[in-house]
């Protein structure tokens, strides 16, 4: 099995490295377009909390609140929620405490850490890459019928592409896990989230409270699904998992004003991605895929890899999309920032272009 050394989190595979994410790609002053995470600065309902928390350190951390506000948040019962530390925690406890399956399977393109984590944890793992004529687009039969794990994200990550949600509870069935990573959901006003949904058998669906609300460095998010399941998962999570500023955030997070933030935000970032697509639009040999639906699109440029980095040299960092299974150097994913952040990296990119 491949490892990654001591120190050091690449996980190479088939010459691609499953454990390359965005934030390897900035630094020394460029302009971050490759990772997901909103900057934006903390709401003072978010940040008091956090703060307030400080002084209870000496206590091991309690999740029964913020455990009861995402319940409430989500209309589901205690028993139904397990907080994690990010959702990135969340897809090692599903592959150590499900060893006994037989076939797991992932969907990609998509993020890569749940296929990381099932490889760490001993299983095989079989692949599911959805074809770029269809657009990235989830066919439910693609799937074998004999995968008794299976995860895809909604909204995807790196296509931002939403599934209907008919497609994605498609997926489920007695005897078969599935999980639906929705760590950027509420990037797409919660539409086709499967969230609320109790009536499907094995479903796990992922969230993560890092992207909108820039908590990457807290690491939080949760699992919802059923009770006995949770509960496997909770007994291979370290004692302690979530620290009490992170549990702070998750109940603040669970609030109904919140919510509302969560959809305020999600209407501006359309915008702010309509002025991003349409400002691609105009790039020659450049093109969108499909009509993206996160907090990212991921755009088709021919020489994609000389063209990353120029946008370096320009100052500007994107996504590489060669070590996403099913995609290629000539893939590149942007982040959508405000309308100024995105004409200059518009220009750079036309420069780079040009050159
Ligand atoms: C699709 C997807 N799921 C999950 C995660 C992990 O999120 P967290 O920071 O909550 O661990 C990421 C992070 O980039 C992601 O892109």
């Amino acid at each position: 099995m491949p490892r990654a050394g001591i120190g050091d989190r690449s996980f190479i595979l088939d010459g691609m490295d499953l454990g390359f994410h965005g934030d390897l790609e900035v630094g020394s002053g460029l302009v971050d377009l490759a990772v997901n995470v909103r900057r934006a600065p903390m709401p003072p309902w978010l940040a008091e909390p956090i703060a307030a928390s400080l002084a209870d350190l000496a206590a091991y951390p309690d999740p029964a609140p913020a455990t009861a506000a995402v319940a409430a948040r989500h209309t589901r019962p205690v028993d139904e929620v397990l907080l994690t530390a990010g959702a990135a925690q969340g897809f090692v406890l599903l592959a150590q405490a499900l060893r006994g399956v037989r076939r797991p399977v992932v969907v990609h393109p998509q993020f890569t850490e749940p296929e990381a984590a099932l490889r760490h944890a001993g299983h095989e793992v079989t692949r599911v890459l959805l074809p770029e004529g269809s657009g990235f687009a989830l066919d439910p039969a693609l799937v074998p019928d004999d995968a008794d794990l299976v995860f895809v994200g909604n909204p995807t990550n790196p296509t931002s592409v939403l599934h209907p949600v008919q497609a994605v509870a498609a997926l489920a069935r007695p005897g078969r896990v599935l999980v639906v990573d929705e760590a950027f959901a509420d990037t797409s006003g919660e539409a086709e989230s499967l969230a609320g949904r109790r009536d499907l058998p094995g479903l796990v669906v992922v969230r993560s409270l890092t992207k909108t609300w820039g908590l990457a460095g807290l690491r939080i998010g949760y699992l919802l699904g059923p009770a006995d399941l949770l509960a496997r998962l909770a007994a291979v999570q370290p004692l302690w998992a979530v620290s009490t500023p992170a549990l702070a955030a998750a109940a603040a997070c669970a609030s109904p004003a919140a919510v509302a933030a969560e959809r305020e935000i999600a209407s501006t970032l359309a915008a702010d991605r309509d002025h991003l697509v349409a400002a691609l639009g105009g790039l020659p040999g450049v093109t969108v895929q499909g009509r993206p639906a996160s907090s990212f699109v991921l755009v088709h440029v021919p020489d994609g890899g000389r063209v990353r980095l120029a946008l370096r040299d320009l100052g500007y960092a994107v996504r590489r999309g060669d070590t996403f299974p099913g995609l290629g150097a000539d893939w590149l994913r942007i982040a959508v920032r405000d309308t100024a952040i995105t004409d200059g990296f518009v220009s750079a990119l036309r420069k780079t272009l040009e050159a």
